[in-house]
């Protein structure tokens, strides 16, 4: 099926949220003939996608395949502008690369996702392991007209939206450990990893990476300590695109509260997730560790420590561990 009628349908049946459409109405829309329209819904069926036929009534979607390219988050998609372009990959060295090279010319909201990582990257570095079919791989692209500086805080913006996407979804709660570790039972679920082109004084495009442990079973042998998955956490397979679409609902709910109200709501939220305040812990720097009592988040994202001397440090960039 050319993908351009696949797209029209999938949109029209998007809109209908579940009802039946009939085929006559879906023939006007895509400009066919009802024979057509049966030929193109046979073939969505054979990419995994349940539709439900009645005479008189037309047809509707039942269920759709646990893919996550453009047209399976198209169906049900809530937002105006996030994610409203996608660029699906099966495999790919890393979304994040995928989403540098295309920044300068894409829209805002551009969305780059993938079922596979063969070089999924984490923040310091560090690889991302990124299976085929099990997780989100998905990597956001955004042109606040704002200062670099203001860049840490759409780490802890995404570390909102995504740990309200958890809760929306699946009803578990997640913590989130400064800056941009969710955690379940202490294990990772999902990391966030903000990169930027930008000028001295202005970004051009920031790129939102997303990481997120959804439906593995099992992880490698070095990572099982340390990281989990939705699946395992909640014992059932977890849809993906719809994590997807409600990752991108909040995260545009979120940011234009940001532009239009600045950070503070923002900032209450992170901390009735966050694990780390109020508690003593050693914090990893380039510059050596610091250990202490972390005593909260500034307006700006930055972690303030407050050491055995009483002297409070400002943290930018850390791996944190939390005392017992
Ligand atoms: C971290 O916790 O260190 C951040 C991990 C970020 C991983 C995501 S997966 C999608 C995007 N593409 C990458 O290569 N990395 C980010």
């Amino acid at each position: 099926m050319q993908s351009s009628v696949k797209h029209k349908l999938l949109e029209v049946f998007s809109k209908a949220d579940g009802e039946f459409v009939s085929g006559q109405a879906l023939a006007d829309h895509i400009g066919c003939s009802r024979t057509a329209v049966w030929k193109h819904i046979e073939s969505l069926r054979q990419e995994g996608f349940e539709l439900e036929a009645v005479r008189n009534k037309g047809y509707r979607i039942t269920g759709k395949p646990d893919k996550v390219s453009e047209n399976e988050l198209l169906i049900g998609l809530q937002t105006d502008q996030l994610g409203k372009q996608i660029v699906f990959k099966e495999t790919v060295e890393s979304t994040q690369k995928e989403a540098h090279k295309i920044a300068e010319e894409s829209e805002e909201g551009t969305l780059v996702i993938a079922e596979e990582q063969t070089s999924g990257r984490g923040r310091m570095t560090r690889a991302w392991h990124s299976p085929k079919g099990t997780g989100i791989w998905m990597s956001l692209i955004l042109k606040p007209n704002l200062p670099p500086v203001k860049a840490p805080q759409f780490t802890l913006i995404a570390a909102v939206a995504v740990a309200e996407a958890i809760q929306d979804v699946t009803g578990l709660t997640p913590e989130i450990k400064w800056p941009n570790d969710l955690l379940m039972n202490g294990k990772k679920i999902t990391g966030i990893l903000t990169e930027l082109q930008a000028d001295a004084d202005r970004i051009r495009s920031i790129i939102i990476g997303i990481g997120m442990n959804v439906n593995q079973q099992a992880f490698p042998a070095e990572l099982e300590d340390i990281a989990t998955s939705l699946a395992i956490e909640k014992g059932e397979t977890i849809s993906r695109a719809k994590l997807v679409q409600a990752i991108l609902k909040n995260m545009e709910i979120y940011y234009k509260e940001y532009v239009e109200n600045g950070f503070a709501s923002i900032k209450q939220k992170w901390e009735s997730f966050a694990v780390s305040i109020g508690r003593h812990i050693t914090a990893r720097t380039v510059n050596g560790s610091i250990r202490g009592k972390a005593i909260g988040i500034t307006e700006e994202g930055v972690l303030k420590l407050q050491d055995e001397e009483g002297i409070i440090h400002s943290i930018y960039s850390a791996d944190i561990e939390i005392e017992r």
